[in-house]
């Protein structure tokens, strides 16, 4: 099995129309608790998945700040999605949060279960190629450069350990966004173990 770092790919596109060539066959969606759609991603997953998808999560009951559910694509299995994975960030409350290390602020753990429960249940449900849109980092605020050190912190980690997913996309939206996560990639030496504050 190929080294946690050459099994994630960052690109830049809609994550509800994957090029054929990245293989994805689940999607992450930045949902909210009641996982009945919204804007953003979520809006997107839901017009691309259709009705059917707003009907089967009706019975779901919801899905707390953190967590994460399984859905088929239903509309979106035409192409190559077999799995949604639903999960809800935390929204940013904490401003212009001193540079306080990662990991100690009350929305970076909420952030990295989201990831964590992704992850999880892409390996419960083999699913070969996942892939991320940024997660919280739209309406809910979260600081981009932050949540992309969590991001990758988690996939790298959880990658170390595990086969399945084969591979991660991170689906970033903008051109912008895809070079703070290559930039944080590029330099997480300096971040990924260091015990300096930020
Ligand atoms: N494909 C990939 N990424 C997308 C897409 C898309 N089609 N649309 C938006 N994004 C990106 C945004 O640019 C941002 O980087 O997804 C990231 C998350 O932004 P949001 O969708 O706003 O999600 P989030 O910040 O987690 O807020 C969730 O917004 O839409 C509502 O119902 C949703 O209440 C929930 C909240």
């Amino acid at each position: 099995m190929d080294l946690p770092i050459d099994r994630i790919r960052i690109e830049v596109g809609d994550i509800t129309t994957p090029p054929s060539e990245w293989g994805v066959t689940g999607i992450v969606n930045a949902a909210n608790e009641s996982l009945l759609g919204g804007g953003g991603v979520d809006g997107a997953i839901h017009r691309a998945a259709g009705p059917r998808l707003l009907e089967h999560n009706k019975m779901l009951g919801g899905c707390p700040t953190g967590l994460a559910k399984i859905t088929p694509a239903f509309d979106l299995e035409g192409r190559g999605i077999r799995h949604i994975l639903h999960t809800v960030g935390p929204v940013w409350q904490s401003g212009d949060a001193v540079p306080i290390k990662i990991g100690d602020l009350h929305e970076d753990v909420l952030l990295a279960s989201c990831y964590q429960q992704c992850l999880d249940l892409a390996a419960e449900h083999s699913i070969d190629v996942l892939a991320f849109p940024a997660i919280s980092t739209g309406v809910y605020r979260f600081p981009k450069d932050r949540a992309a050190k969590i991001a990758l912190g988690h996939v790298l980690g959880f990658l170390a350990r595990h086969n399945t997913p084969r591979r991660v996309v991170f689906c970033c939206f903008s051109e912008a966004d895809a070079a703070t996560y290559r930039h944080v990639l590029d330099s997480r030496n300096e971040w990924m173990f260091s015990r300096q504050r930020g």
